[in-house]
């Protein structure tokens, strides 16, 4: 069978913060707060958030309870308050902290999820639901999104494979069958570990992680993902 002909899939689940919803949109906000420092509070926000969940993932067990996203996301915001050295108050912390609310989706997130329907459209993410349910509500996606899966209904964070069985089990659909969409590379690597036809959506031309299997696709922009493989042809 030619390549173009392949099967499309059956189903999609994206990654939501980084993915459909643009973490760094807080950096207005962090640069009104800290004026020429915005830019690297969000990105060293951003690293660390990632850092703390993936320790916590390993230091989980019976001395220690894996904290949610929500509190890990407010402790790595004090670690790049005080490792950049900002004279920022509780007050500033509690309006970054609530700016994970009411992240902007990146610009072409609504049309592609409408592209795919009526495939189910699924969120996979570390955050809460009590986090991502007012993001989608925010971004007016309630109609283009089937459903919200959190990584608490397993107690680990992403890469875990559990995590990505939950999104199997409840499509109950082989994994590959399903389209994982992730712009976090190492989520994407994840994914196609567990079994899930994988797409790195790679907005910065960065090069590409080497620790685990390639994605299936590597693609520029969420846009793209209308006219790979994923989609029948018009
Ligand atoms: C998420 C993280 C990876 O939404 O951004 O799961």
């Amino acid at each position: 069978m030619p390549k173009t002909a392949r099967k499309p899939l059956d189903a999609f689940v994206f990654d939501a913060y980084g993915t459909l919803f643009d973490v760094h949109s807080v950096t207005t906000l962090a640069e009104a707060l800290a004026p020429g420092r915005g830019a690297e509070l969000s990105r060293t926000w951003r690293a660390k958030q990632l850092e703390y969940t993936w320790l916590q993932s390993l230091m989980a067990g019976d001395g220690f309870v894996r904290e949610d996203f929500a509190q890990v996301t407010a402790e790595a915001l004090d670690y790049a308050i005080a490792a950049l050295v900002l004279p920022l108050d509780e007050g500033d912390r509690a309006r970054l902290a609530a700016a994970y609310l009411t992240l902007d989706a990146f610009p072409d997130a609504h049309a592609t999820l409408a592209a795919l329907a009526p495939r189910p459209r699924w969120i996979l993410s570390n955050g809460t639901l009590a986090g991502l349910t007012p993001l989608v509500r925010h971004n007016g996606m309630e109609a283009l999104i089937d459903g919200v899966l959190s990584v608490d209904a397993v107690g680990v964070y992403k890469p875990a494979p559990q995590v990505y069985a939950l999104a199997a089990q409840r499509l109950a659909l082989p994994p590959a069958r399903i389209g994982f969409v992730s712009s976090n590379c190492w989520d994407a690597i994840g994914a196609k570990a567990y079994g899930f036809t994988s797409f790195w959506i790679n907005r910065t031309g960065a090069p590409i992680d080497r620790h685990g299997p390639w994605p299936d696709h590597v693609l520029g922009s969420l846009g793209d993902l209308e006219g790979s493989d994923a989609l029948p042809p018009r």
